[in-house]
């Protein structure tokens, strides 16, 4: 009987408690063992474990976040934190190890499978949708309609008081919760960090768009999208144990500049951590779903090193290596598709 290990890294994000389900579900068909490993890379440090059952994964389709829990832990960061994870899967007993996040995780799993530990099998996550390889990262959908609902509904606002509305969305370095809750939300102006931040354009075009009679505009703007002359905004400067500093507050300061320019009243909402929580949509759960149960094939048929991704509608696997090389992006074609609906 095989035993089998999975964590859940990286911020968290909906779907990743249908992945836990589906992995367990798949492997007690198999006859597999399955063990959580707490907090991410953080658990397999320190041995820090809980068995998963049919008891424990009943339930848990459709909530938010991860009943393993989740943290930021780089073990290459770590004092013998590579040993550690070498030493604690063998004392384990482990076959394999499921490791479900998103580039930092999974970097971490893409290295850890060249130093030694090479029976690892990567799900993608993550609300960024910003992995390469993989068409859809599960989580990307529940963010996106959460941030949706958020658009629409500070539309109304928006339209009563005859105010400008900023709404700063996450995405890290990518715009895909920009871009795309931006088109489905009706957004008049949509910022991402892939194309630098012209205020005079901005104000073109809210101006433009007031001239043909709209009091009201909402601007999208991605937490990662930069001024032209200036770098990122930071809430914090510190970088994390993945090299990463704390991104937010572009949209305060858009809407200063916006405000003083135009001289149309503004005001800024961040949404926040509210596009991480809640239930996932079907889409996540069901690919979720479909990334488990994958995973633990590729562990029956000890093919790893391997990432399970989505292509087109399919299920597919790819090299964990390739899956970490490069951050995807949003392209050119894309975004011009919503700047149609700009002004
Ligand atoms: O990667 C997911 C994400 O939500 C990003 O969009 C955001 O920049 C970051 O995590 C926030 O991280 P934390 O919750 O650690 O502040």
């Amino acid at each position: 009987m095989a035993k089998i290990g999975i964590l859940t890294g990286g911020g968290d994000c909906p779907g990743l408690n249908p992945v836990i389900r589906a992995v367990v579900r798949r492997s007690i068909n198999e006859g597999f063992e399955v063990i959580g490993f707490k907090n991410g890379w953080k658990g397999l440090i320190e041995k820090d474990t809980i068995p998963l059952t049919l008891e424990t994964v009943s339930g848990i389709l459709p909530k938010g976040g991860t009943i393993l829990g989740t943290s930021r832990t780089n073990p290459y960061k770590k004092e013998n934190g590579v040993q550690k994870v070498k030493d604690n899967f063998k004392a384990l007993g482990l076959d394999a190890l499921i490791a479900v996040g998103g580039e930092d995780t999974l970097g971490v799993a893409s290295k850890l499978t060249k130093d030694g530990l090479p029976n690892i099998v990567g799900v993608p996550k993550t609300i960024d949708n910003d992995l390469s390889s993989t068409d859809y990262t599960f989580g990307f959908d529940t963010a996106l309609n959460t941030a949706m609902e958020c658009i629409d509904k500070l539309h109304t606002t928006a339209e009563s008081h005859h105010r400008i509305i900023v709404v700063e969305v996450m995405g890290r370095h990518a715009g895909w919760i920009a871009v795309e809750a931006g088109i489905a939300g009706g957004a008049d102006v949509i910022l991402i960090p892939e194309i630098p931040i012209d205020i005079e354009e901005v104000c073109a075009i809210i101006k433009k768009r007031h001239s043909r009679g709209k009091t009201f505009s909402i601007v999208v703007v991605a937490e990662g999208a930069q001024f032209k002359k200036d770098g990122f905004v930071t809430q914090e400067q510190k970088l994390d144990e993945f090299g990463h500093v704390r991104l937010g507050g572009i949209g305060e300061m858009l809407g200063v500049e916006i405000e003083k320019r135009t001289g149309y009243e503004t005001r800024v909402s961040v949404l926040g951590h509210i596009q991480r929580g809640g239930t996932p949509t079907a889409f996540d759960r069901i690919l979720g779903t479909r990334f488990g149960v994958k995973a633990v094939e590729l562990v029956i048929k000890k093919t790893f090193g391997r990432m399970v991704a989505l292509s087109g509608n399919k299920i597919v696997d790819v090299p964990l290596e390739q899956a970490v090389a490069a951050l995807k992006t949003v392209d050119s074609e894309f975004y011009e598709i919503a700047r149609v609906f700009f002004g």
